[in-house]
């Protein structure tokens, strides 16, 4: 079989659901308020999905519309890779109820756990079964219904969090140097505890107590985060840049994950990039997790952000603690 020379990009999309909460929202729910939110985060608003509305429902629109703008039928999918921390259900995966609900008969389907990292993870999967020639294309999903395991009554967490879903589709060209030229992923348990689900899993099993204790919503030591988020987006962008001997003139976009406008800038400014090549769209959907880099890459492209031949540089971090990074040539 021939290697392919590349792995593209050659469509994307997105979903949110159309519930919008509102700062001014949570001020009714916990002692909180926009001014705080807004100036600490950057958020204004985020989308809640309904009760009983899952990840894979969010996936599934976002899939045909990345499949759409692909111009793909489901028939050419070979590989669904699904990157959530929330999934449907333990079991089945939440990749096999999207394989089933697209109609993608020849694909092989699995979830990949990396938290807001998760679709940097899923990107290079993508990109190691092309270049492999394992999959000729595969469409990457990552999708987050981070309302599910969020405790409404903590204001330190609840401001923080929102629901969507972004795909893209991945697939084998023979152009050389182009689509996802650079990939890497790095992860350190040692700092597990610092964002966890306590229980639900095998550790602590669901039970009276474990509900009683609130021990299914995330817990999360922001504070701590923040330093460790700051050095490890600068790290990782001085990473892309050295491995693909680019300026930051040469780049056209940053596009990290939107978890914190404070955050970003203090990386992205670090690292000299100035704001109008920072994607940043945390106002409107908050931080959702895994899928947060797939919709702020999806909306630069339908904003002309991204044009052909335009670099790209993603990154996100998040619970694992991992941290990822890609470079994009579109
Ligand atoms: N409204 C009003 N006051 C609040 C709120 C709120 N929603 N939340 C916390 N406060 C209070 C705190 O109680 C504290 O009060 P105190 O000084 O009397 O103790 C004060 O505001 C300052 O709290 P800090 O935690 O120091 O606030 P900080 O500026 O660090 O902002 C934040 C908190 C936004 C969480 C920030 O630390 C952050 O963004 N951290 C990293 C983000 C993160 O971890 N995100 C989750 C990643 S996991 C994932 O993506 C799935």
């Amino acid at each position: 079989m021939n290697r392919p020379a590349s792995a593209r990009i050659i469509g994307t999309g997105m979903y949110v659901p159309a519930r919008v909460m509102t700062n001014d929202d949570f001020a009714h729910i916990v002692e909180t308020n926009d001014a705080w939110i807004a100036q600490r985060t950057g958020m204004k608003e985020r989308r809640i999905a309904e009760r009983g509305q899952a990840a894979s429902d969010l996936a599934v629109e976002a899939c045909r519309a990345a499949m759409k703008d692909a111009g793909i039928g489901p028939d050419q999918v070979d590989l669904v890779i699904c990157a959530t921390i929330t999934a449907d259900n333990t079991l089945p995966s939440t990749a096999c109820w999207i394989q089933e609900r697209l109609g993608c008969k020849r694909a092989g389907a699995f979830d990949l756990t990396a938290a807001c990292s998760g679709h940097l993870y899923a990107l290079a999967q993508a990109r190691a079964a092309i270049l492999s020639g394992q999959a000729r294309t595969v469409l990457v999903v990552s999708t987050e219904v981070l309302s599910s395991i969020t405790d409404y009554t903590d204001r330190s967490t609840c401001v923080l969090f929102g629901d969507g879903a972004g795909a893209a589709v991945v697939q084998a060209s023979d152009l050389p140097e182009t689509g996802i030229i650079y990939t890497t992923l790095y992860a350190d348990g040692s700092g597990g505890a610092l964002m966890i689900l306590p229980a639900g899993g095998s550790r602590r099993p669901p039970s009276h107590e474990t509900i009683d204790q609130r021990l299914h919503y995330m817990n999360i030591r922001g504070r701590e985060v923040f330093k460790f988020a700051v050095l490890k987006m600068e790290e990782l962008i001085d990473e892309c840049l050295r491995a693909c001997s680019l300026t930051v003139r040469e780049v056209r976009l940053v596009i990290p994950h939107q978890v914190n406008v404070r955050i970003i800038d203090a990386a992205t400014g670090r690292m000299g990039f100035p704001p109008e090549k920072v994607f940043v769209n945390i106002h409107k959907y908050g931080n959702t997790g895994g899928a947060s880099v797939a919709i702020a890459h999806d909306e630069a492209r339908r904003q002309g952000l991204l044009n052909t031949g335009d670099v790209a540089v993603l990154i996100a971090f998040g619970g694992g603690l991992t941290w990822a990074g890609a470079v994009v040539r579109h």
